[in-house]
């Protein structure tokens, strides 16, 4: 088992990473505070693993909340099931949440856990790869609003981890390419040698090698732990791990929650932001052409959406979370293993590319 610490002074915690950990090792109760657990799930992840979650925690009286699955739930009407299901159960200050799903339950249980009586704790078991390399890490919680996407929420920190590599087994092909995406995004923005080992790896992580998997969920959770410990708010340098997400952001928006999984705009999110780069002459095209090569080869999208140009993207792009006195921010990739914040976008260059 690998056991990764995101230090964040008192509210450090671990990140525990290995097959079939839910099953192995009773860690679980040494994080929860007191004796009552609500669990948040979905309808589809609840059939696969809460028996299994629950048959762990029987020193502890558990309840659950079960969602609708899909990216439309991570609404405030959810947000306010979340609150009306602890408030009937009279649950205190001293429950835990427990997140058993994708990003979807990982980022609106965490939202709730801030706010039910001003903030209870949580903890995160992340079912799908895309939230066990990026989403249950590093505190940002939120809902989605029609108008944009994450656009309510905190920065709120869970009291500890669980990645089950197992649980990827049950995971559909298309949301296992989905959270590829952000596995290529770390080597892109910080780290070639990463960049380069995806490249060799391709097969053992299309076949599901466990050695492989944890492997890759490690390095990106090491990578992410790093930028976080060191901007946990994002005032700096966490601004990097949104490379691609301007773009995929108003993808998401635009065409409806859900339509294109947040992996795939994400995928087509840095694919335009190197083009930007490129259009910029802060980029070779070889390194363009080498990372769609990459995204391409675990079937994910680098082409917008036909119905969407300049106007449909800038219209969302006003309202991104990276903007500074209305100024647009995009994370600019310099070469493979590297990237910039930049503010000195042109209108013309992104009219160009987009
Ligand atoms: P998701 O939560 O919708 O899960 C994807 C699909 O897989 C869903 O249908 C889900 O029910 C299903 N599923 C989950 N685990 C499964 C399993 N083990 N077996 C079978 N099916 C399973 O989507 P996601 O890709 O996990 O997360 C995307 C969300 O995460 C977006 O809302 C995005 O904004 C958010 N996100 C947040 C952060 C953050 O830092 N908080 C970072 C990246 C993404
Ligand atoms: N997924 C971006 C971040 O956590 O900052």
């Amino acid at each position: 088992m690998a056991i990764l610490n995101l230090d964040l002074g008192t509210r450090s915690y671990p990140i525990y990473i290995d097959s079939g950990l839910l099953s192995k090792v009773d860690l679980l109760s040494s994080h929860i505070r007191a004796k009552r657990v609500c669990i948040v799930s979905n309808d589809i992840v609840a059939p696969l693993y809460i028996d299994a979650l629950k048959a762990k925690l029987t020193d502890f009286s558990v309840d659950e909340v079960i969602l609708p699955d899909g990216e439309a739930e991570k609404s405030l009407a959810n947000f306010e099931v979340i609150m009306s299901h602890l408030l009937t159960n009279e649950h205190g200050r001293d429950t835990t949440l427990i997140a058993l799903g994708g990003g979807v339950i990982g980022d609106i249980t965490g939202f709730a856990a801030a706010c039910y009586q001003r903030g209870i704790d949580f903890i995160q078991i992340p079912t799908t790869l895309l939230s066990q390399v990026d989403s249950s890490v590093g505190g940002k919680t939120a809902v989605n609003h029609p108008l944009g996407k994450n656009m309510i929420g905190a920065f709120y920190q869970p009291k500890a981890v669980f990645i089950d590599i197992d649980s990827l087994a049950t995971l559909p092909v298309r949301e296992f390419n989905a959270g590829m995406a952000e596995v290529i995004k770390y080597g892109i923005l910080g780290d070639k040698v990463f960049f380069e080992w995806i490249e060799d790896n391709i097969s053992g992580i299309k076949s599901a090698d466990k050695q492989i998997l944890a492997q890759m969920i490690e390095k990106c959770c090491q990578c992410k732990a790093d930028i976080v410990a060191s901007d946990e708010t994002e005032t700096g340098i966490r601004a990097l791990l949104n490379l691609g997400h301007t773009f995929a952001h108003a993808i998401e928006a635009e065409q409806g929650y859900g339509k294109w999984l947040h992996g795939e705009a994400v995928a087509t999110g840095m694919v335009l932001a190197a083009k930007l780069a490129v259009a910029m002459n802060l980029l070779e095209v070889s390194e363009l052409r080498r990372m769609e090569k990459l995204i391409l080869a675990f079937d994910l999208p680098v082409i917008a959406p036909q119905d969407m140009g300049f106007t449909e993207f800038i219209r969302h792009m006003r309202r991104d979370k990276k903007n500074i006195a209305g100024k647009l921010r995009f994370i600019i990739p310099t070469a493979i293993g590297q990237s910039e914040i930049r503010d000195d976008v042109s209108q013309d260059t992104l009219q160009e590319i987009l």
